[in-house]
């Protein structure tokens, strides 16, 4: 998501934000997987009479089904030019009196009746990095009821040494010359960066660990982080840690981006290593990510028996994380 500082006109050429919002919430309406496990989740979860909040309306798909499943009225709460769309897709289902489009931020936002039930789908590739732990905090303190349903009930962050020389390529290939020019500080920034993959099940050299668990409705942190050991499968050359999500959308209704990606919508994160690294069948692998405050700058390691040092991703400013999906991935 880019955000166009005051006053500057862009050229037609670089202002596709139009066509790039299009292929984001065509493609998330038609993940079938996603989308059902939410509809799912609404059916089940709301009460007839309900006051529900959607933060990250999107399109609004999400307050179509609050709306279905008996919500009284739904404040959906969308910071970006979809909120336009939204408001007509609702009034063209007959439901504009029912769902209220508010274009904002949430944290921006303030509602006349604190809500039931929250919804948001701003649940990133790895779970947390689209912002959804300090969405739900601010939520829980200001706009919602003691007690009130939160959907998703927790999100798992899963992480597996990788070798993926398919992945890594793009980092490895600029550490030689290019051009007879050195473009290593090109590769550094890479390998300071998660990059957004589909990881083949063959790339992981050990099987998949959870690193953390985060209860939304309970919790109190607005980082995420964990370290596990896992021991390697195979000899092989770690290049990265894959790291994805499994979400408990509702109690009995899980989604998860593991590889092979079954979500179309998710890619998972591949957290580059400075330099591969040779492991043999039996080693012990330390794998910790880590968050900042806000879940937008990452640290990773893996170390062979005990922890390396952290790799932190390049502090980017707006520090908004990029849309999850990319071109083509329907
Ligand atoms: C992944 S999309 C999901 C859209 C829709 N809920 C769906 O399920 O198809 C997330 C949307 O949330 C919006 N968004 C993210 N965080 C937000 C926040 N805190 N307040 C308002 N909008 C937010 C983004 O602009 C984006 O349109």
């Amino acid at each position: 998501m880019r955000r166009i500082p005051t006053g500057v006109t862009l050229p037609a050429v670089y202002d596709d934000l139009a066509a790039q919002l299009f292929d984001f919430h065509e493609s998330m309406l038609h993940d079938r997987v996603r989308t059902e496990s939410f509809l799912r989740a609404m059916v089940q979860e709301v009460r007839p009479g309900d006051v529900v909040l959607d933060i990250g309306a999107g399109t609004g798909v999400l307050s179509l089904f609050a709306t279905l499943a008996g919500a009284s009225r739904v404040h959906a709460v969308e910071q970006g030019p979809m909120a336009d769309v939204a408001r007509e897709i609702a009034k063209r289902n007959g439901m504009d009196h029912r769902i209220d489009i508010i274009n904002d931020w949430s944290t921006g936002t303030s509602l006349s009746e604190p809500a039931d039930l929250l919804v948001t789908e701003t649940v990133g590739n790895i779970g947390f990095e689209e912002g959804i732990l300090s969405w739900v905090l601010d939520a829980r303190e200001r706009l919602l009821k003691p007690g009130a349903t939160i959907i998703p009930t927790s999100i798992s962050m899963v992480a597996a040494a990788v070798e993926s020389w398919h992945d890594y390529k793009e980092i490895a290939w600029l550490k030689d010359p290019l051009y007879e020019l050195d473009f290593t500080a090109l590769s550094d920034f890479g390998i300071r960066s998660m990059l957004w993959v589909d990881l083949s099940p063959v790339s992981l050299v050990t099987k998949p660990a959870t690193l953390t668990t985060v209860e939304l409705a309970t919790t109190e942190e607005k980082e995420v982080g964990g370290t596990v050991t896992v021991a390697a499968r195979r000899d092989g050359l770690i290049q990265g840690i894959g790291c994805w999500f499994t979400a408990v959308i509702a109690p009995g209704i899980s989604v998860s981006n593991e590889p092979p990606t079954k979500v179309p919508s998710w890619s998972q994160g591949f957290l580059p290593l400075p330099e591969p690294l040779p492991v043999s069948a039996g080693d012990e692998l330390v794998i910790t990510i880590e968050s900042d405050e806000a879940c937008t700058r990452w640290g990773w390691s893996l170390g062979i028996d005990s922890p390396a040092e952290l790799i932190w991703t390049t502090p980017i400013e707006p520090p908004l994380p990029p849309p999850r999906n990319r071109p083509g991935t329907t």
